[in-house]
């Protein structure tokens, strides 16, 4: 059956579901969430739902949430539009030319924060304030991520998750064999620059790298440890001078730091890397903390087998993401979108994604107890650390700047600039989209 066809199909079981749809609507977790039907039920067909978690451990996550999905609304089919490429970096231009072209999926991935503003100003996303009344989600979500989502007194997005960013994650064998204390923590990047150098002379990669995104991950983590955290989000208000001697400097360990790299890094994507890690071909990988699930999936134990810790110099700091999904203007499936987001705001759904993805749920009636060790580390650092906006993962900038900065960083990491033209390069690009 074509989507058309099954489409017009859906409209009509959607008619004839309306008088019990609109009984149910409104339902919420606190008396639904054991149940089959958690919000809108006038919906059927199929739901395009567009992500990049397109295979391993990211795969395993957006499963357990399909999985919740079919129980809360088994009328909906759930299709998966996802493309791969870490961070979004094939999926979010793909999107760009459906959504330019009038060929919304039913709902996409976005980051909550700049990144979402591209879609609102461009008018491609829907104001969906009013689903946060329909499944109670005011009350559910932290007051500071809501302001997150909001513009202009409106909430254009439902998040599934938060993920930190900058975290460390290390083999202890891979440091024991270097001489070092596997339990040990590094105050600053000076201090963890000589235990990268007695990995080097065991002829083992100290720090595994993947492509492009990854190596401005590994950017926006320095400058943070590198300027502290207020100059760290002055870089994205304006009130940190790009152009400055301590830039300069954050710069210079950046540099350092990808001299302790592999060389084959531009062909790897983040799996890859920190399967560098789990393998023992590498002592350390700096990487969001969906990295977790990639350690669970292959079998591993935290404290055992891998070890993490904030990017030196970053402890006390929680560098933020938060996947969220969108509403799409002209969305073919509306009502399938609004149950895929039911989905994603209720409190099952986000047990269960992100047991599987390693990121903290956004409902802060999630508990605890149902989540790993490291995710317990994340959810207290959430509640008492500062909170800065990640720049690889659309938090801090518009997807205009955080385009020019990656620009910038492969034509430098490629040895195609030095340090002083790629600071002015990043000193233009942080102007570019705002
Ligand atoms: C981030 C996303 C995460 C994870 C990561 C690697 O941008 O928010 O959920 O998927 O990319 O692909």
């Amino acid at each position: 059956m074509t989507r058309k066809h099954t489409r017009i199909m859906g409209v009509v079981a959607a008619l004839a579901a309306a008088t019990l749809a609109l009984s149910s609507c409104g339902s919420d977790d606190g008396g639904n969430d054991g149940g089959t039907d958690g919000g809108t039920s006038n919906s059927a067909g199929q739901v395009e739902v567009f992500t990049w978690w397109a295979s391993g451990s990211e795969k395993l996550g957006l499963d357990a949430l399909v999985e919740v999905f079919n129980t809360r609304h088994p009328d909906v089919e759930f299709v998966n539009g996802a493309v791969a490429g870490g961070a979004g970096s094939a999926a979010k231009d793909l999107l760009q030319s459906r959504l330019q072209t009038n060929d919304p999926p039913d709902t996409f991935q976005a980051h909550a924060g700049a990144e979402l503003t591209d879609y609102i100003n461009a008018a491609q996303i829907e104001d969906v304030s009013d689903l946060y009344e329909e499944f109670e989600l005011t009350e559910a979500f932290p007051e500071d991520l809501i302001s997150r989502l909001t513009v202009d007194d409106k909430i254009y997005s439902i998040p599934s998750n938060i993920h930190r960013a900058n975290m460390t994650w290390a083999n202890p064998t891979v440091l024991t064999e270097a001489g070092l204390d596997p339990t040990a923590t590094y105050a600053t990047l000076d201090e963890w620059f000589p235990a990268l150098d007695a990995v080097q002379a065991t002829g083992k990669t100290p720090l595994s790298i993947a492509t492009t995104w990854t190596q401005v991950h590994l950017l926006e983590t320095v400058l943070l440890s590198a300027l502290g955290d207020e100059a760290y989000s002055g870089l994205w208000d304006g009130t940190t001078d790009w152009n400055s001697p301590e830039v300069t400097a954050a710069l210079e360990d950046f540099e350092k730091l990808m001299s302790y790299t592999n060389t084959d890094r531009d062909g790897l994507d983040w799996p890859d890397a920190t399967q560098q890690v789990i393998d023992g071909q590498a002592a350390f990988n700096v990487m969001g903390d969906w990295a977790v699930a990639a350690f669970e999936e292959a079998g591993q134990e935290a404290e055992t087998d891998f070890i993490y810790f904030p990017v030196p110099g970053t402890d006390g700091v929680f560098d933020f993401l938060a996947d969220s999904f969108t509403l799409p203007v002209g969305a073919p499936n509306a009502d399938g979108a609004k149950a895929w987001l039911e989905t994603v705001g209720s409190l099952e759904g986000q047990t269960a994604f992100n047991q599987a993805k390693g990121s903290i749920p956004a409902r802060t009636d999630a508990d605890p107890a149902d989540f790993s060790e490291y995710q317990q580390t994340a959810i207290t650092s959430f509640a008492d650390d500062t909170i800065v906006s990640s720049l690889a993962h659309g938090a801090a900038t518009p997807v205009a700047t955080l385009n020019a900065i990656t620009d910038a960083t492969s034509k430098f990491t490629s040895g195609g600039s030095d340090l002083a033209s790629f600071q002015s390069e990043l000193a233009a690009a942080a102007g570019s989209g705002s």
